[in-house]
């Protein structure tokens, strides 16, 4: 609703590489940078009462990027999330990954179960970190879990199958089944396209391009988007009439 903090803040991290070529280092090091944006932006969202805080950390296009980049990024995560956990706990913060598990490492998928684990029963800010995820394989995923189960269900009864579309049947078979959609997107670096993200989910999402560098975005940077957001008026397709007699 207007006039009140999103719900929901995403947020496409973008320009790392840039910023690190910009001080004629390493693309890695513009992550690393990087990962301290996220602290201050989870300590931003907590601070302002967010109840969710989605970061896009890595996306199905990213695995085709160098090897060696690759690894040193799951490197970083891992690092993060280990080192970050006990302040998650302390904060009350609840850490959830979203994404297609089976690309990922053994590794790392027992730090995240770890730290999911760890943080399961915390009822503050809901940090999810999208990892290995595009909006196109959440779709189909979907879609193929409920057809399949739709047809299961049907043989079952001896029924012969018929399919009925049903969206929110859908929506309760996508990754983020329970989450609400990100009210806000965010993306940083001046760059202004969704990239195979949430797909679905950013039907009615506003959406955000500021300037900065991800590695340089602090808590005045997300301030400033809060202020347009609250800004803008939301119209959901309605005329501003009906929506102001909601
Ligand atoms: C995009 O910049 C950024 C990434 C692909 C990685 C973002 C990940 C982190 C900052 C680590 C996060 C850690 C945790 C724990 C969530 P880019 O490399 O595409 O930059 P460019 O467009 O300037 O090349």
């Amino acid at each position: 609703m207007m006039g009140r903090v999103p719900e929901h803040v995403t947020i496409i991290m973008d320009g790392n590489g840039r910023w690190a070529k910009k001080q004629g280092l390493k693309r890695v090091f513009g992550h690393k940078a990087g990962v301290e944006s996220v602290r201050q932006a989870t300590e931003f969202a907590a601070e302002k009462g967010i109840k969710y805080l989605s970061l896009f950390a890595f996306s199905d296009e990213n695995w085709s990027r160098p090897q060696d980049e690759v690894s040193a990024l799951m490197e970083l995560m891992v690092d993060a999330i280990l080192k970050e956990t006990p302040t998650l706990v302390k904060n009350n913060v609840k850490f959830r990954v979203i994404g297609d598990m089976s690309r990922l490492p053994q590794r790392v998928l027992d730090k995240i179960a770890s730290a999911e684990d760890t943080t399961k029963l915390n009822s503050g800010l809901c940090l999810i970190v999208f990892l290995s995820y595009s909006g196109k394989w959440d779709i189909m995923q979907a879609f193929d879990r409920y057809v399949n189960e739709e047809a299961s269900a049907a043989e079952a009864k001896g029924a012969k199958f018929k399919f009925i579309p049903d969206q929110s049947k859908l929506e309760s078979y996508l990754s983020t089944a329970g989450i609400p959609d990100p009210d806000l997107l965010i993306r940083t670096s001046g760059e202004q396209r969704i990239s195979n993200y949430l797909l679905w989910q950013t039907a009615y999402t506003e959406f955000y391009f500021p300037e900065v560098l991800w590695p340089d975005f602090r808590k005045t940077h997300f301030q400033d988007a809060l202020d347009v957001y609250t800004a803008r008026e939301r119209r959901y397709g309605k005329t501003g009439e009906q929506v102001n007699n909601l």
